[in-house]
């Protein structure tokens, strides 16, 4: 049996396709309930429903064999996980956004306001900046709108929110998407199954692009 932790929500969704056509089926699940595990013993597979920053902790502890986390968690906890698969979907961008017309005065310490302080500290320090991190948990546009720091790092996806609160983007740190993760020490034991499964996946990636 093979345990995928998911990420729930329309990612997750898409990516259950994904599964389901590279041969993974659990139709169970496409059922409209509040349950959170759904097996399917003849394709000997478990699919838990979890909150996408969780999958990663899922995956790293051995609760899940596998699942699918953003290269945005990834990047930012460290996990000590296999990474296996760049799935293609979940596309969008972590960059640094200013209100519009913004200018950087390197005179002084630039206030960043994040939920993701360690990639923030990672690219300031690779650029020589020197930074006071804001560590805020939503609704990160806000900041520089009252004066709480002079720039965010984020997730752009289309770059509505940002539009709509009149930020925009000053740099692109690195692409995102979302990426197929294993447990190292159960990948070891369910090594034959973990590796059709990237196998198939990746037949049908290439496929979808
Ligand atoms: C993310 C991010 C932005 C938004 C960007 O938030 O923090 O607010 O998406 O997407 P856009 O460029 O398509 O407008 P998310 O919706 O994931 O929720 P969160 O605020 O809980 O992080």
């Amino acid at each position: 049996m093979l345990n995928i932790a998911l990420p729930k929500g329309r990612l997750g969704e898409q990516v259950y396709e994904a599964f389901e056509r590279a041969g993974f089926p659990c139709p169970e699940i496409r059922e409209d309930s509040r349950k959170l595990i759904f097996t399917n013993s003849e394709a000997e597979v478990s699919y838990f429903w979890v909150k996408p920053s969780d999958v990663a902790i899922y995956v790293e502890r051995g609760a899940a064999d596998v699942g699918v986390a953003g290269k945005d968690i990834l990047l930012e906890y460290e996990p000590q996980v296999y990474e296996l698969l760049d799935l293609g979907v979940g596309k969008c961008r972590m960059a640094v956004a200013a209100p519009e017309g913004w200018r950087d005065s390197k005179q002084y310490r630039l206030r960043v306001a994040t939920k993701f302080t360690r990639i923030a500290r990672q690219y300031y320090h690779s650029v020589g900046r020197d930074i006071d991190v804001i560590h805020l948990n939503g609704s990160i546009e806000l900041a520089p709108i009252l004066g709480l720091s002079d720039v965010i790092v984020d997730i752009v996806e289309t770059g509505t929110t940002l539009k709509e609160n009149r930020l925009a983007v000053v740099d692109t740190i690195v692409p995102i998407s979302a990426r197929l993760i294993a447990n190292r020490a159960n990948f070891k034991f369910k090594t034959a199954s973990i590796e059709r499964l990237v196998r198939e996946l990746s037949k049908e990636t290439e496929r979808a692009t």
